[in-house]
């Protein structure tokens, strides 16, 4: 009987603990989410690619410019996410593509357009693996654009 009851008061602690911390997750979620912020610079990855592939100068450079603004407020806003250090691998991997990626587009020199353009996308596959979400895998963009917008 005694032992009845001690099980059941220790998993009765353990529910509380459990949705306590499960709580305190689901608060952190809720307060700023990531995902909104990569389908934002998904869409710009994907125009860029297409201003590049037409050569269109100054809509690269707008596109490419919302990328690195879009990369700043994740830092900013979201730092941390799941116990990944967000702003860390972003200033690692993606803030130094933007210099030379800037420079090639100013001197109009495609063929290293389009090598940052890769690298750029390959470094948002590097932070996928190592956040863990590998299987979150960015292309290049290719083919007929999606959208109603000239390039
Ligand atoms: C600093 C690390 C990091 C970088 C850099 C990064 N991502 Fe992500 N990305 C993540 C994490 C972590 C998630 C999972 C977010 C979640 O769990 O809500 C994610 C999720 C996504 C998703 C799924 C959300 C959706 O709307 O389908 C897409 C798409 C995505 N990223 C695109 C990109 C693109 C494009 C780039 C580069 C231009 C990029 N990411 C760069 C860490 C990163």
């Amino acid at each position: 009987m005694l032992h009845v009851m001690v099980a059941a008061v220790v998993s009765g602690m353990l529910a509380v603990m459990g949705t306590v911390s499960l709580g305190l997750i689901g608060g952190d979620d809720e307060e700023v989410e990531l995902a909104p912020y990569m389908s934002r610079a998904q869409g710009f990855s994907q125009k860029l690619g297409f201003a590049i592939e037409a050569r269109n100068q100054p809509l690269a450079n707008f596109y490419l410019h919302e990328i690195e603004e879009t990369f700043e407020e994740v830092a900013h806003e979201v730092p941390e996410h799941n116990g990944v250090p967000i702003a860390q691998y972003i200033s690692e991997l993606i803030t130094p593509v933007f210099e030379p990626f800037e420079k090639a587009l100013e001197a109009k020199d495609w063929g290293a357009v389009r090598e940052n353009y890769v690298a750029l996308i390959n470094r948002c596959n590097s932070c996928h693996t190592k956040s863990e979400y590998e299987f979150i895998e960015i292309l290049p963009a290719s083919g007929k654009p999606p959208y109603n917008q000239k390039f």
